[in-house]
């Protein structure tokens, strides 16, 4: 099929090289001339493991190009995706203003019967309103469908390539055939292709989001508790996650959610519920836990320096919102980091992918430093934010000698408390004891 991609960030470009990748004939399609021109070069903007074997095989075999020009671009497509980007304003609710824009100038160059697809995550209502915009001067027929992406950083090409599952909202039973069609190479195994309406299909989006934030969050505040009552949120956890009804995964107590979805999505959903007085107080709970969760680490580190910070160094290992990323929007440890320079400490930071990314927001207010044990070298403590693979096990030992305390602060539950204390080493946590030598 030819397939057009409107907006190349994460979404886009994992969907189009996917959808390339599956024999499609795909143009991608953006406004940006300097990211467009970097994708012509072969160069991928975004850190996305496993995207690049993918993209320079559907470079080179001449399915996945790149274009500035819409009309160009969307020439002959069959399927035109629009992922696009919906920043939150103000008030939390998702702006559709790209979105608008595009399904405008689609109107009058669209030649032939095509479904236009909103693969970004946009609000109850959208699909309605995309189709509105582009009928408003259209000259054939077209439908518009609801295909939210429910891909994670990191792993978004797995995610993509074996869903567990394709929503798809659509009245058109055009549109339908359309799509089972484009999606039948990657639900092989059985994985369903689950068709419903469109508000339906916008609302999954925002639900399962919310969900997994309010599973963590529920978990965060057990952990919370379990401090309190001297019980370990890590055994909870295996003793709740084994029931079938609750499954495993999303049960990780920690520093608190981030990235660019979760924070979006709940705010939004909760901005819907508002529009339509609805008082969804989960929502809320969740998105106030959550702020205080990623404030964590600050009043414990505070304790063990005896309230002052002034002049201390505290080295931070893990800067992006979650491992396998360089993304740090709504990272726990942009905001760690600010509270610690505001109360006095000097920093000293690695992560394996994300000081780019840092150094483009914070300069030179903070030491970046190349490698993990780098960072501690005459530091005074030791603060986690992100659970990369290489912080697993590191040498306890050779840290001991860099750093001047034995201490550290874990927003991510990283280490074995018994291991630990063998190693002589002060150690916070989240919803399990704090650990001091003997
Ligand atoms: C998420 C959804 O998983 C995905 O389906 C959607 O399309 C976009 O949003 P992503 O933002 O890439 O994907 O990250 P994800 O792996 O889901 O993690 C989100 C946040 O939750 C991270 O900050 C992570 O650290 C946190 N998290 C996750 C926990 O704190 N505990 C857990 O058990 C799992």
């Amino acid at each position: 099929m030819k397939i057009a991609v409107v907006g190349t960030g994460y979404v886009g470009l994992v969907t189009g090289t996917c959808f390339a990748e599956t024999g499609n004939q795909v143009t991608c399609v953006d406004i940006d001339v300097r990211k467009v021109e970097m994708l012509q070069r072969g160069e991928i903007p975004i850190y996305e493991p496993g995207l690049d074997v993918l993209f320079d095989r559907n470079v080179a075999e001449g399915r996945l190009i790149f274009t500035t020009d819409l009309v160009e671009g969307i020439k002959g497509a069959e399927v035109i995706f629009l992922a696009l980007p919906t920043p939150p304003g103000e008030d939390g609710s998702a702006d559709l203003k790209y979105i608008l824009k595009v399904a405008h100038d689609l109107g009058p160059i669209l030649e032939q019967y095509a479904v236009i697809v909103d693969k970004s995550t946009v609000p109850v209502g959208t699909a309605e309103k995309v189709s509105a915009a582009i009928a408003a001067n259209a000259k054939i027929d077209f439908d518009v469908v609801s295909n939210p992406e429910f891909l994670r950083e990191g792993v978004a090409v797995e995610d993509f390539m074996k869903p567990d599952r394709v929503v798809v909202g659509t009245t058109s039973s055009k549109a339908k055939k359309v799509m089972e069609k484009l999606y039948a190479p990657l639900v092989r195994q059985g994985n369903p292709v689950i068709f419903m309406d469109e508000r339906s299909a916008e609302m999954t989006k925002y639900a399962a989001n919310s969900f997994l934030a309010m599973k963590i969050t529920f978990m965060n505040e057990i952990a919370n508790l379990c401090e309190k009552v001297g019980a370990n949120v890590d055994d909870i956890r295996r003793g709740i996650g084994t029931d079938s009804r609750i499954g495993k995964r999303f049960l990780f107590a920690g520093i608190g959610y981030g990235g660019s979805c979760f924070p979006k999505d709940v705010q939004a959903l909760a901005k819907t519920s508002r529009d339509y007085n609805y008082d969804f107080r989960i929502l809320q709970s969740v998105m106030d836990v959550n702020d205080d969760q990623k404030k964590k680490l600050l009043p414990m580190i505070k304790e063990y320096f005896g309230g002052d910070l002034k002049g201390k160094t505290i080295a931070v290992w893990g800067l992006a919102f979650k491992p396998y990323t360089d993304d740090i929007r709504e990272a726990p440890a942009l905001e760690n980091i600010e509270a610690f320079l505001e109360a006095g400490a000097n920093v000293t930071v690695y992560d394996p992918e994300a000081m780019n990314n840092v150094k483009a927001i914070l300069g030179d207010k903070v030491t970046f430093c190349h490698t993990p044990y780098a960072a501690l070298d005459d530091a005074d403590a030791l603060a986690i934010f992100t659970e990369w693979p290489q912080f697993r096990t590191p040498e306890f030992e050779k840290m001991g000698k860099l750093l001047k305390n034995r201490v550290i602060f874990d927003g991510r539950n990283l280490y074995e408390l018994d291991q630990i204390r063998e190693m002589g080493y002060t150690y916070y946590s989240i919803g399990r004891e704090k650990v001091v030598p003997a």
